[in-house]
């Protein structure tokens, strides 16, 4: 089945509980986490994953573009992050397995994110670590940029590789998934769409997230 993920960094900060409870028919909620430092934008961090925690039953999605992440992930988990990722090219493979250990040591899933830059082969370490693998279809940093299709045989080999390897890791894709794109990356083995302004400028939110789910 095909999980949809709406990014929070196209809500309306302001009305932060009404946006997660528009998204209740959806399977996660993505959070953006930026440092200004890993990207060129910033966004939230540890207090607004606190606040988000008790008002939605979902599970939180925490994408950290956040530089050496090792140093936060615990307390993001403490915070109320049920998955939190974590950038391959954010720090060395060593602290990266050391941010995935932390993360379980807390009880919570654990993931490495890939640039688009970042071949799929930089995943094989942490492989069969993990819970899920996230391909950027853009460069991350900013909502609302165009997807980039030639990112999905990038996709389609790391589902080779999840199904030799880790058959119950999950696929995620982040950026620029919306109804038009949607079915190019569930045809290309992705599990979980992240979108943020295919789902939060639908004029029916529940209606998109059901679009999207059936591609
Ligand atoms: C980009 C973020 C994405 C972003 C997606 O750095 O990781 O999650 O919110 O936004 P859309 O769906 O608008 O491309
Ligand atoms: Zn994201």
């Amino acid at each position: 089945m095909i999980k949809i993920a709406p990014s929070i960094l196209s809500a309306d900060f302001a009305n932060l509980e009404r946006d997660i409870q528009r998204i209740a028919a959806a399977d996660y909620v993505h959070v953006d986490v930026m440092d200004g430092v890993f990207v060129p934008n910033i966004s939230i961090g540890i207090p607004v994953v606190r606040s988000i925690r008790p008002v939605t039953a979902l599970p939180l999605d925490v994408h950290l573009m956040i530089t050496q992440p090792v140093r936060y992930v615990e307390r993001f988990c403490d915070a109320g992050a049920d998955l939190v990722t974590v950038h391959v090219e954010a720090d060395s493979a060593e602290n990266i397995h050391a941010a995935i250990e932390n993360i379980h040591a807390k009880g919570k899933k654990a993931g490495v994110v890939l640039k688009p830059g970042t071949p799929a082969e930089a995943a094989l370490p942490f492989l069969e670590k993990v819970e899920l693998i996230l391909v950027m279809t853009v460069e991350p940093g900013f909502g609302g940029q165009a997807f980039m299709a030639d990112m999905m045989p990038k996709v389609a080999a790391l589902r080779k590789l999840i199904d030799e390897k880790n058959p119950s890791c999950e696929l995620e894709v982040d950026g620029g998934v919306a109804p038009d794109t949607c079915r190019a990356c569930i045809d290309a083995g992705a599990n979980v769409l992240v979108a943020g302004s295919a789902v939060y400028k639908a004029a029916d939110i529940p209606a998109r997230i059901e679009e999207l789910r059936r591609g």
